[in-house]
Order: C-alpha cells, then structure tokens, then sequence
C-alpha cells in the first residue's frame, strides 16, 4: 500500500476523498502530539559499563556473576542453549518463549577460568566471561565463535529505560543471516538493519529495509561452527553488521563486527551453537514448534485484491479448470468486507458466501479470509462495540482510545498484549467460519496507521497490558501482530478442536512459527522483486519461520509474461504458492499471459501437485526438527565458503537443489552444487559436487535437481502415493522419509523410513521396521540410472 494507493482506494470505497485525507493528517498530528506529552523527554543521560567482577555465584546451570556496576544472570538450559542476561534480566516473561523457560541443564557449572575470569561449560559450547564482563562464546575445541565486549548503557538521569549497546566481534570469514524478514538477504552484507516492524508505505524492493518483520535473531555461519543468537528484546533498535577480512598471508585478519543498539528493554540473549540444523532445532525447542498447516495449504493458492463480487471468484475459479490448472484456495482480500470492516460481508457483491465456499470446498478449493487488526470506530459496528464494551482498545498516556485510519476510515487496534483481548478476537473468527472460511490472512497488523508524516503506526506512548505488566508501544509494537497470531490460533482450537489452523501473518516476531507461517507482503513487480521474494523466504526459515512465500508476479504492476513466469515457477518450489496482486495491478491469473505461459505455467502447477506427499513430509519434519522446508545450499555444508554467499539457488529439503531463473533472458544458469551426485530431474544429466555447473535452464522449466539417493514421496499417475527414487552413487546409499497425509486433524502419523542401496547391478529399495527392513508397499520408481 502506498499513499497514492490510499487516496484511489478512498476514491473507489466511495467515501468523501478530501474527508479521509484530512483524517491521515489528522492522526498523523494526534500521533505527534500524543508522544510529545505522552514520553518523558530523555534529558540528560549517564553511561555505565559493568565494571570489574565481584564474586561469583554459582547456580543450577551456571550461576551470577557480580560486577561492580551489574550483575549478569548466566546458564545453560537441557536443550543445549546458552542464556545470559545483565542487570539480573530473566529469560522470562519473553514473548517468545513458547512455554516456560527451560529447565538448567544442571551437568553445567560456573568454575573459575584464567586472569580472574569465569566459565561455563556446556557439552557443545563453552561460555567464558572476563572480569571486565567480555562475554566469549567458544567450541568445545576452544575455537571463538563470537566475542561480546563489555555492554555499555545509556541512562536518563532523571530515571527512564536504558538505551544500551552491544559490541559483538565474530570470525574474520563468518556470514550473517536472519534478523526475520530482509529483502536484501539472505547473506546480509555490511549495513544498518532496523529492528521495527514496518509497512514500507509502497510495493518493496530490496532496498526496503525495514520490512513488516524484524527479528533480533541472528544466524552466524563460520567455518568453525554455526550459532544462532537471540536478543530477547522487543523495543526499537539496530543492528550494523560489518563482514570480516582474511589477511591472505599478506596481513592480519579484520573480525567481523555486530553492533546492537536498543533503545530499552532487558539486555539479554539466547546463543544456541552447532550445525545449522541443531541450532534449529534448538531454536523450536525454546520458541516453540512450527505450525503443521493443512495438506490443501501446501497447494496452489490464488488471491487478489478486487475480485470485487462473487461472480468474478467463480469467473476466476472456472478459468483455472477450464485450463487444466489445479487450485486449491482462493483468498478474499478487504474488498469483500462491509465498508472494509472486518469479520463483516457486503451483502450486496458476496450475497450468498457460504454457498459459494461450499460450491468451492466440493471442488476441492478452499476460502481464505484476510483480517486487519484495525476496527471502525463507529458505534453500530458490532466488532466496535463488543471491544469497546470489553474496553479492548489502545489508550494513549491521557487515557484517550487511539484512533488511527486504515481502510475503514477511523479505527481503533485491539490490544493483544491482553488475555482478555485476545480471547474476545478470537472468538470473532466464529462468524468467519460461518461463512465457510478454511484459513486466515492476518494483514496490517505492524500496525498501520496511514500517516501523511511521520511514522505509520501507533504513537510510542499509546498503552499496552503487555500481560498485566503494563507498558507503551515501544515495548509492544514488535510483538503486536505475535500476539494477535496468538488470539487468532488459540480461537481456532476452542472453534474448531478436530482441525489444524491455518494462519499467516504478514507481520510477527521471534516465536511466530507456533501460529502459522507469513508471506512476502507487497513485494515490487520486477526482476529485483523476484529476489527478493527467495531472499525473504530463506532469511526467514533461519529465524524459524518455515512456511513463507511471496506474491507471485510481484504486488504492483504487470510483469512481463517472462517475469511471470519466472515468478510462478520459483513459487511452485516454495512452501506458500500463491498468486496475489494490488487492486490497481494487471491480472495474475496464468492466461493472462498468452499460450506458451500458460503450457509451462500448467507443467508448474502440475509439479507442484505431484510433489505434494513430498511437501506434506516436510511440514511435518518442519514441526518435529524446526527445519526450514527451503534451506540455503550450505545446509549440509556451512564450512564450504562458496555455498555460503551462494542465495540465488535453494535446498528443498534433503532431496531437491532448485534453481530458480532471476534474471531475463537466461536459458541457462550457473549453479554451485553442494557435494555428491546431482541429477538434474528432467534431463536426467548427472552433476558430481562440489563445484559449480552451468544448467539449462529454457523458458519451460527451472533448473531442479535431485540429490542421488533421496527417495521421494510423490503422487503417481493415479493420484496414489509412490517412491521416487534417485539412484545413489555406485557404493553409496540413500534414504528418505515419508509422512503419509492423516487429514487435516491432530493424528500423529507413522513416520516411514527407506534406505536404498546397490546389490551388484540391482537397486534395492527397503522400508525400515522394528523386524528389519522389508519390500515397500508403496510403488517405487527408480530414476538416474541412465548413467550406469
Ligand atoms: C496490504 C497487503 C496486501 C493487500 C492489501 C489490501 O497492502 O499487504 O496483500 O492486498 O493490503 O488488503
């Protein structure tokens, strides 16, 4: 959304254009004048460093060290992760724990280390604190990993939050990647990022920074290992990020270089050390495990903003089956609401909606309704007055409910840092479900507020729960569109028990993955765009957020019918497929683009079906290991320096390397290629990594290989679940799990295990049980061995 956006979309809801302009001013100048009496000015401040160690406590885990000028709370937890905080911070109460903070692992103690320093050693990581309070995070092998100078703090003299600083060194060959969603990721060079969740105000390209998520979570990959850190903070600040240098022999090495600047909130960090997976995996241990969306969501979903009536949906709906294109949702963006207020239906364009999601749902496709946080500040309006009555609405300092404007005109924002916020919005969605709504859209929710200057959200002094603690928008904007994750799913459960949500967000924060996954929000139309659209998904995986994907075709604009399809086939690999647009955009629907778009657009869609048992599997994995479905091409490698600054390319999964066009023009691209045998799926042409190779890469297809080995769930040709199995090299083995698809519901379904190997000339496929390995039930199709 941008502002000229705004002011068509004022013009084509019909309302008075000037009126609501002059609302945008208005609130924009509330917001000002609200924060101007509503925060204390920082005046005078005072700077402090710990100072030198005391004494030393030990405790379960590690213990607390006490320094002349702070004391810092350390210690290491049974998942394996490190927890420290200064000024005594706890990890709790955090928004993104999932549950309670993890028990100390207590084989962990805090033992005296050399020149007057402090150490806590844990089975994969040692911790080591000087008396000065530099923080060293070490392998067991003694190798340094990251190094945090003492922290420094800013307090106002006249008493207020801290700002404070944290220097952080890492090894001179290390990468960053995380810090949620960054369109210029995923290895992210020198530059600020900012930790503030923001609607970028207009379709985002990959100079946009910061985007509708920010995370402080960090994924360090150097040759000596990989960690992940967390800063268990939800107040504004920025991370400048500076690589390092090798000498090359000639001079010394330059460490790389982190700089956190928060302007309050505890200082403290979660530090989880090993191989990308184990960090991972990890990391769903403490923020929680990734939502399991419903098998129909791992399919083909089509949205836009502007099908404006019923019959158009089923106009679009008809062309995807007239064309041999499967589908399996449909989204309905705001324009099916009553004067854009949510939980609501225009009557008059959508008259008999919960006839058409049967019709739908009896096809196979399923409805997805779009929720703005934002409610019309008009009594009458039923949402407005149950939450006023509820007295659900931010209040600024002065007690006044804060009015800002989105697309209803004047609105209020529920607070989600409320239980009893939270659990009146989540019952709101029973009258979605009447309609026949399968899934939510969560949308707006940084949250906006259009402002003709000045920020476009909330006033920082508007007040927040925040669980009973109280506090301002500082602290609650980041985990507002979290929290309002939260109400939607814990409503789901109590409205419909027997099912799994399905949930994304556009906006969230560390721990989002519990609810549901995101997408890309307005992501520009063009080549920069479609970047940008992997860069995000894969930034994202790393900071546990799995399911993720982007507007294809971009949100603004026409692309060409090459971009288009570019677009569609990088989509038809990633874990949200969907296809969305701007009101004011070209169509996106696969004809649209002439007959040679639509063939290779229909071979796309057709892929993406026949690996869906593969995707269901993932989603699955996803949840019990905290793997992204699309990981970066060092997944298995992260020492391998040329796959770490490798982002145009992506593992999906163990099995496949995908190698998605970025560029116009290309009918081949050069790829890295991780170690081992690679076949490329069409051809059947086998690679041998490392290395790199250059792969066809034709208009009607984009570049996807298969890891020798991999055995593969799959649909066969009538639409049973089969093996596809890649040969493993000659004296080499594969395998492959299997998550078969038990419904929408909670089963837990029995996982299957096969391993392959040769016997002499003969491919051996066997399944894994507790009696042994035996033949597979499930049909099996050898592929690659053209090459024997
Ligand atoms: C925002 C969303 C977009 C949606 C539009 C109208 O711009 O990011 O996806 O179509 O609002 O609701």
């Amino acid at each position: 959304m941008n502002g000229r956006d705004l002011v068509r979309s004022v013009k084509s809801v019909g309302s008075v254009g000037a009126a609501q302009r002059l609302r945008t001013v208005r609130a924009a100048w509330r917001r000002w004048r609200a924060d101007a009496s509503g925060l204390p000015s920082r005046g005078a401040e005072r700077a402090r460093v710990p100072g030198v160690v005391q004494e030393a406590e030990p405790g379960p885990g590690g213990g607390v060290l006490r320094f002349s000028r702070s004391e810092l709370r350390i210690h290491v937890a049974v998942n394996g992760a490190v927890f420290w905080g200064w000024d005594g911070a706890d990890p709790e109460p955090s928004y993104a724990l999932a549950g309670r903070c993890p028990e100390p692992d207590p084989r962990a103690v805090l033992e005296p280390d050399k020149d007057g320093g402090w150490r806590v050693v844990a089975e994969r990581v040692t911790v080591a604190v000087s008396r000065h309070g530099l923080v060293e995070v070490r392998t067991p092998g003694g190798v340094t990993l990251r190094r945090d100078l003492p922290p420094r703090w800013w307090e106002p003299v006249d008493g207020g939050p801290a700002r404070w600083m944290q220097r952080s060194e890492v090894a001179a060959d290390a990468r960053f990647f995380g810090l949620g969603g960054r369109a210029a990721g995923p290895r992210l060079r020198d530059g600020r990022y900012r930790l503030w969740n923001t609607d970028p105000g207009r379709a985002f390209s990959p100079a946009d920074d910061p985007l509708y998520i920010t995370m402080p979570v960090q994924m360090v990959v150097a040759d000596a290992a990989t960690h992940l850190v967390f800063h268990d903070t939800s107040w504004d600040g920025t991370v400048a990020l500076r690589e390092g240098e090798e000498g090359a022999g000639s001079g010394h090495d330059r460490a790389g270089s982190c700089d956190l600047r928060m302007e309050g909130g505890p200082l403290r960090c979660w530090v989880m050390v090993g191989t990308p997976a184990r960090v991972l995996l990890m990391w769903a241990s403490l923020t929680g495990a990734p939502a399991r969306p419903p098998a129909w969501a791992l399919g083909h979903h089509h949205a836009r903003w502007g099908f404006g009536s019923e019959r158009e949906v089923r106009r679009v709906v008809a062309g995807y089956r007239e064309h041999g294109l499967p589908l399996d949702a449909v989204h309905l963006d705001i324009d099916h609401f009553d004067e854009h207020q949510v939980f609501t239906v225009d009557e008059e364009r959508f008259p008999k909606l919960s006839g058409l999601a049967d019709e739908l749902r009896r096809d196979g496709i399923r409805l997805v309704s779009i929720v703005d946080p934002a409610v019309k500040a008009a009594p009458g309006n039923a949402v407005y007055d149950s939450g006023a009555a509820l007295d659900a609405f931010v209040r600024d300092a002065s007690g006044r409910v804060v009015e800002g404007v989105v697309w209803p005109g004047a609105s209020v924002y529920p607070d989600f840092t409320y239980a009893r916020v939270r659990k009146w919005w989540g019952g709101l969605y029973a009258e979605r479900l009447a309609q026949g709504f399968s899934g939510f859209w969560h949308d707006m929710n940084e949250p906006v507020s259009f402002a003709a200057f000045g920020e476009t959200t909330l006033p920082r002094s508007a007040r927040h729960a925040l669980e009973g603690r109280g506090g301002d928008h500082r602290e609650a904007h980041n985990v507002y569109a979290l929290c309002m994750a939260r109400a939607a799913y814990e409503g789901m459960r109590e409205l419909v028990p027997h099912e799994r949500p399905f949930l994304f967000s556009r906006s969230g924060w560390a721990g989002m993955q519990r609810y549901g996954g995101t997408w890309s929000g307005d992501v520009a139309t063009g080549w920069p765009g479609l970047r940008a659209s992997l860069a995000l998904v894969l930034g994202l995986g790393l900071c546990g957020v799995p399911y993720s994907g982007p507007d294809v075709g971009g949100f603004d604009g026409s692309p060409s019918p090459e971009l288009f399809l570019r677009w569609f086939q990088l989509g038809a690999y990633l874990p949200l497929f969907r296809t969305h647009a701007s009101l004011w955009a070209g169509r996106r629907e696969p004809w649209e683009f002439g007959a040679e778009v639509l063939g290779h657009a229909r071979v796309a869609l057709a892929e993406r079906r026949r690996l869906l048992p593969y995707f269901v599997t993932l989603a699955y994995l996803a949840r019990r290991t905290g793997a992204p479905y699309v990981r970066p091409v060092w997944w298995g490698e992260p020492e391998d320096r040329a796959l770490r600054d490798c982002g145009d390319a992506f593992l999906l999964g163990d099995a496949f390397l995908v190698a998605p066009v970025l560029d116009p023009g290309a009918d081949r691209r050069a790829l890295q290629l991780p170690r081992g045998r690679w076949y490329d799926t069409e051809t059947g042409r086998a690679y041998e990594g490392p290395g790199q190779v250059l792969v066809e890469a034709p208009l009607a297809r984009i570049p996807v290989l298969a890891r020798a080995g991999a055995v593969v769930p799959v649909h066969g040709a009538d639409g049973g679940l089969e093996l596809e199995v890649w040969a493993p090299a000659r004296g080499r083995t594969g395998v492959g799990l299997v998550v078969p698809d038990e419904g929408d519901g909670w089963e837990e379904p029995e996982i299957e295990r096969y391993v392959t190997r040769w016997e002499g000339r003969r491919l051996v496929v066997e399944q894994e049980g507790e009696d042994g390995p035996r033949e597979p039930v499930r049909p099996v199709r050898v592929r690659g061995t053209a090459e024997e």
